[in-house]
């Protein structure tokens, strides 16, 4: 089997976003010198989702980290549409609150569309909302969805030059997939790249990965790339964060990749570890985002 020539880069999204954490401390604390209060992200949980709560127990962790103010909204998992919508409603007017996210996913009783639809789009730090991706599409200033973002930084910061690079994503959820493939494809630094966004129907899929020089699985399915599917030399970027059973942890689970981290390390020009690869990296891209929307420009 063909090798890379050296060892893999581990693309450390721990500490590349403490990076970002120490950056948006510094600017924080300016921002309180000058007698302004601190940036304040709101978290609506619904429900009590064993992963939903552990994500927003670190969005929340994160913005303490650099001294902005946060709180969790939490709604039990029978809240209906209406009582939703009107907690929505009340963020949207509260002007002590910059920005706030909806967790998902929402119990299936529930429209994720219609609340998406009623986020203010200046409130949106999800970067969900039609308005941020369309303003996206055109290269105007908007908030970017935290994960593809994330992402871009982590390659950008570890001096990754992807100009000109084939790559392919795997997964075309609203969410990561899409807007990455859009990202990556725009006349920006990081980007350029050529893309191609594979998904559930592609045919031949494991003959478009093994053409990828930048490979970016975002499918939710553990160890679904596997070292056949990778070119030697390829950087590859490991979205999938899926629980799965695990005795020998305290927690009773392991969070496992969508690629086969042992036999594709080896392979590749870096890679990202899961966990404490993409996922540290899209919460330091929230930070970001509500930053930006305490500071705009
Ligand atoms: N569920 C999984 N990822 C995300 C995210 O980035 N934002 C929200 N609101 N929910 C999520």
């Amino acid at each position: 089997m063909p090798t890379s020539h050296g060892a893999p880069l581990i693309l450390d999204g721990q500490a590349t976003a403490e990076q970002i954490r120490e950056e948006l401390r510094e600017l924080n604390r300016l921002r309180l010198q000058s007698g302004q209060r601190p940036p304040h992200l709101t978290a609506v949980l619904v429900g009590n989702d064993g992963g939903s709560e552990t994500y927003v127990a670190h969005k929340i962790k994160a913005c303490a980290s650099v001294g902005f103010g946060s709180e969790i909204v939490r709604l039990d998992s029978s809240v209906t549409q209406k009582e939703l919508m009107e907690v929505v409603h009340r963020l949207n007017q509260d002007p002590g609150i910059d920005g706030y996210i909806v967790q998902l996913p929402l119990p299936s009783h529930l429209d994720a569309t219609e609340v998406n639809l009623a986020i203010l789009p200046t409130k949106d730090v999800d970067g969900f909302h039609p308005v941020n991706l369309g303003r996206m599409a055109l290269g105007l200033p908007c908030y970017k969805p935290a994960t593809p973002s994330g992402i871009l930084e982590l390659i950008h910061r570890n001096h990754i030059d992807i100009r000109g690079m084939h790559a392919v994503v795997l997964g075309r959820s609203p969410i990561v997939g899409s807007p990455l493939a859009q990202m990556l494809s725009r006349n920006t630094t990081p980007g350029n790249c050529t893309v191609t966004l594979c998904h559930s129907r592609t045919v031949d899929l494991k003959e478009h990965c093994r053409r990828a020089d930048l490979l970016v699985a975002a499918l939710g399915q553990p160890g679904f790339v596997t070292a056949d599917m990778v070119r030697p030399g390829a950087v590859v970027i490991d979205v999938g964060t899926t629980r799965v059973e695990d005795p020998s942890k305290r927690s009773g689970y392991a969070l496992r990749g969508d690629v086969c981290f042992e036999e594709v390390a080896p392979l590749c020009r870096a890679i990202t570890p899961v966990p404490g690869g993409v996922g540290p990296m899209t919460i330091a891209s929230l930070l970001q985002n509500t930053w930006q929307a305490a500071n705009p420009t």
